[in-house]
């Protein structure tokens, strides 16, 4: 078992997760784009951390009924520990809270294991956002969880 704690992004994390997008995306967010989103209302950023060390982390924004992830990345060295299924679940439970009806994700089509994880968390396939992604150009997948109500 990883000692693993959930918390909100603080200007403290900013450091690591501009590092984590570095490895872990061909567009990746920077300090300043992460750091904006501390005053930004909308958005819900999770940070996990495990002995203190930044893991991974989850990014959403919440506006009305809806949540958009914006994006889930782990450290390779934290990666098939469940840290990414703790952090959208974390999301999940804050969004549904909020009385939102969905939590909604695009993912490139060729991100086997992205999918099998939203799959292992009750996200369906809802349709596809023709050449979404650039680097190499791509299209997503949009995959849904809705939440049931009463
Ligand atoms: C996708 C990613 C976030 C998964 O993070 P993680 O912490 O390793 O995920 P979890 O440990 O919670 O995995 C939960 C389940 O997802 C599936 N899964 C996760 N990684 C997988 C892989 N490499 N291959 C197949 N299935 C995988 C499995 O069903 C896994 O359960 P199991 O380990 O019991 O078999 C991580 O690989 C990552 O950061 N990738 C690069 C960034 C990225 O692609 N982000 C998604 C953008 S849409």
């Amino acid at each position: 078992m990883i000692n693993l704690i959930l918390e909100q992004m603080q200007s403290g994390h900013l450091e690591a997760l501009a590092e984590l997008e570095k490895i872990c995306f061909s567009q990746p967010w920077s300090y300043k784009s992460l750091e904006e989103e501390l005053t930004n209302k909308t958005a819900h950023f999770f940070v996990a951390t495990v002995d203190g060390e930044v893991a991974g982390y989850i990014g959403v924004y919440i506006v009305c009924e809806s949540c958009f992830v914006t994006n889930v990345a782990v450290f390779p060295q934290f990666r098939r520990q469940g840290v990414a299924t703790a952090l959208i679940k974390m999301a999940a439970l804050t969004a549904d809270a909020m009385g939102t009806d969905f939590i909604s994700l695009e993912v490139r089509q060729s991100n086997a294991p992205a999918i099998a994880l939203y799959r292992s968390l009750g996200f369906e396939e809802m349709g596809l956002r023709k050449n979404y992604y650039r680097n190499p150009t791509e299209d997503a997948l949009i995959m849904t969880k809705v939440f049931k109500k009463g």
